[in-house]
Parts: structure tokens; sequence; C-alpha cells
């Protein structure tokens, strides 16, 4: 096992109703700007729930941040952070709005332009305190240190990372996701188990928790998946949300290896025809794995033999049929795992190498190994 640091302490507040104690986490006398995105939480009774708690606070609302939140927008609500003398974020939604809230804590404090944390990758020292109501069980944003920001002006979806911007507390009311279109479940249970591959199939470092956790988290993913629809069903939403949360809460990836290629590589067909992130991932994954058998070669026959369950004596059979399980899995999900399937024509193949590289991204995977041309390899394959 690899060394490693794990400190986690984003409080988390879950189950039915845990929106109920929105006021004792805030901080006393806080003056707080509410974020949210376009409109879902006032349709489902979040936004009036949420306001209910708010009672004792001073809040500006913030609206309109979009899936895929928009660096624009959200220099908007810095402005009014600046303006107001903010001194706490509040981000009720998806992993949009919760990533974009982080944006706009540390760009409200960044003394310098604050494209350059994204572009440049400058550090950031400071940032407004956040903390979210997750109403999309997904990107495991809630309790991370990650945030993904769209500038669709310049074609660009990149990420940074900053402890300062993890949420300090996270409620999470598995009934705030009653309302989510069957698509977005979808999205999540993708979302979530991709997070789990891309720090589990690597290569073995002898990490026994990580990898069993990582293992059930999939295999719960795999049995939970097709009942994410159910209307209403408490139990299989508290889960989903759980799982997701667990996927990417920096537990698993302690310790290990991890790639995020597939990450990488989605991220630019987002940026490029506004697919949802998981829809690339459903897309890109199988033939990441197509393509890094031989370096992936025996976390695969761990992940066809513990996941899948499948027989490995025939390791080359093992292996086909693991990822083969993937697709369908991802289909069952309602996923589209090919481009021509989105309408996207073949000059993929070129633009996203070209804009891999135009982000710096000569050098991704587990091993530093992968280069824009075997983007293009993958990409190809995916037509
Ligand atoms: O904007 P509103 O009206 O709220 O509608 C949203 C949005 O249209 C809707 N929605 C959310 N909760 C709902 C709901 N509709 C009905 N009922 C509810 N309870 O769902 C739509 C999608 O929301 P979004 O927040 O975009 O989805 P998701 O949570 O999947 O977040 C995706 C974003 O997170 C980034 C992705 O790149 C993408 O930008 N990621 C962030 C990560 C992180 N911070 O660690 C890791 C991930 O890999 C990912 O990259
Ligand atoms: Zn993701």
């Amino acid at each position: 096992m690899q060394d490693f640091i794990f400190h986690n302490p984003t409080k988390v507040a879950f189950g039915k109703n845990s929106i109920q104690q929105l006021a004792t986490l805030l901080p006393k006398d806080s003056k707080v700007l509410l974020l949210y995105g376009g409109g879902s939480i006032k349709k489902n009774g979040v936004y009036d729930t949420v306001m209910q708690q708010l009672t004792t606070h001073e809040v500006v609302e913030f609206g309109g941040i979009e899936a895929n939140p928009e660096y624009t927008t959200l220099m908007k609500a810095v402005e009014l952070v600046k303006q107001h003398h903010i001194d706490f974020l509040l981000a009720v939604g998806g992993g949009s709005v919760v990533d974009g809230t982080k944006f706009v804590a540390a760009a409200a404090e960044f003394d310098g332009e604050p494209w350059d944390i994204l572009a440049k990758g400058v550090e950031v020292k400071s940032a407004v305190p956040l903390g979210c109501v997750l109403t999309l069980p997904a990107t495991g944003s809630e309790t991370n240190i990650a945030s993904v920001v769209n500038r669709s002006e310049l074609g660009k979806k990149l990420s940074f990372l900053s402890e300062h911007v993890r949420p300090q507390f996270a409620v999470l009311d598995p009934q705030t996701t009653y309302s989510l279109p069957d698509r977005q479940l979808a999205n999540g249970v993708v979302d979530a188990f991709v997070h789990v591959m891309e720090q589990y199939l690597t290569y073995p470092v002898n990490a026994t928790v990580q990898d069993r956790f990582a293992e059930g988290i999939l295999q719960n993913l795999i049995e939970l998946g097709p009942r994410v629809f159910e209307k209403d069903n408490y139990e299989v939403r508290a889960n989903l949300m759980w799982n997701a949360t667990q996927a990417l809460n920096g537990l698993i990836g302690a310790g290990v290896p991890q790639d995020w290629a597939t990450h990488q590589i989605g991220h630019e067909l987002t940026a490029l025809y506004g697919l949802d992130h998981a829809v690339t991932l459903a897309i890109v994954l199988p033939q990441m794995m197509r393509h890094q058998r031989s370096d992936k070669r025996e976390k695969l026959l761990q992940y066809a033999s513990r996941v899948w369950h499948l027989d490995t004596s025939d390791e080359e059979a093992a292996i086909d049929q693991a990822i083969v399980k993937t697709e369908q899995f991802f289909q069952q999900m309602g996923m589209k795992i090919y481009l021509h399937e989105h309408n996207v024509e073949e000059t993929v193949v070129r633009l996203v190498p070209r804009k891999l590289m135009e982000n710096g991204m000569m050098s991704f995977g587990e091993r530093g190994n992968l280069t824009p041309k075997d983007a293009e390899l993958i990409i190809k394959a995916a037509l």
C-alpha cells in the first residue's frame, strides 16, 4: 500500500428530513449566499424547506447555475459575495451547484485572475466557507475537494482541487431525490460506478481495505442500478446516495494509484458536445478498459472474479466478459455507449486529442503513460 494522509472533516447529516438540521449546522450570525441551479429546488419543495431553516440568518440568493456550471455565471456570484460581504455559501442542488459554489468560494478570495485557478492550476490559499444540501447523488462533490467548471466560450471544462473548498457540512436527505428524472438517476449510478473504477482498476498495491470497499460499492451499484427508477423508494435512494458519496470521498482512493483518464477524456467530450458527464464516461470507460488491457491486467482479472463472479480459468475470456458486462450494465441504465448514437461525427477523433494537448494533458493515467495519441485510439474505438 502507498503512504497517505486521510482527513475528511465534512460533517454529514444523512436521512429523512435532515434539512431540518440546517439551522444548527450553519454558523450563527453568518451572512449566507444561497446558490442553486435552474429551478428544480423550487418545484420539489426543497427551496421552501431550506428557507424555513434560514429565518434567523441574513440571506442573499443566487439562482441559475447551469448543469456543467459556467464560469461567467459563477463570476456574477463572486461579485455578489463581495458586494454583500457574504461570509458563508450554501449550495443547494446537484454536483454542478456544489462545484460552482466551490469555485465561487475560492474566486471570491483569490488575489489575481480567478480563471488561473482552473487554467494554470494556481494554488487556492483561502476560500469562503461553504456547506451544501445535495439533491442529486452522483459526483461525491458534497464531501470532497474537487470542482469542475465549464467555460463554453473557450470550449474548456477544467477542474481544480483545494482543501479550502471542501464543504463544512453536507445535508443528504434521500427524499430530495424523488423528483429526479430517470436520466439523472442513471447518470448518478454511472458516475459513481466510474469514480470507483478510476481508483480501483489500476494496478495492485495490496491495499486490501480499499479493494474490498471498492468492490462492495461496485456490487451495490450493480444491484441498485435497475431499482433506482422505482418511485419514492426510500431505501434504494438512501443507498444510492451513500454509495455515491463513498465512491469519491477520498476513502477508497487513499494509498492506491489512481487513473482518471476516462474522466479527462470525458470532460473534453462534454466541452465539445455538451454530453452529460456520466454519458461521456459510459462511452469512454469500456474502450479504456480494452486499450489498457495489459497495463490493467491483474486488476481486470480481480474485477472479473470478485465483482462479476466470472470464471477466470481462461483469463482472456474473463477479461473480455468483464468488459462486456460493464457495457451491458451501462446500457441497462439507459446509456448509449457509442458516439455515433449521440450523433457525434468522426472529427471527434482529431478534436479530443487536440483539446487534451491544448490543456497540457500530455501524459495521464495511473502510470502516466497515456498520451493524446492513446486518447485518439480510444475515441476511435468508441465511434
Ligand atoms: O439546475 P436544476 O434545476 O437544479 O436541475 C438539475 C440539472 O438540470 C437537475 N436536478 C438536480 N437535482 C434534482 C434535479 N432535478 C430534479 N430533482 C432533483 N432533486 O439535474 C440536472 C443535472 O444536475 P447536475 O448538478 O449537473 O448533475 P450532477 O450532480 O451529475 O453534476 C455533474 C457535474 O459535476 C461534475 C461534472 O463534471 C459535472 O459538471 N463532477 C464533479 C466532481 C467532483 N466535484 O468531485 C466529480 C465528477 O466526476 C464530475 O466531474
Ligand atoms: Zn465523474
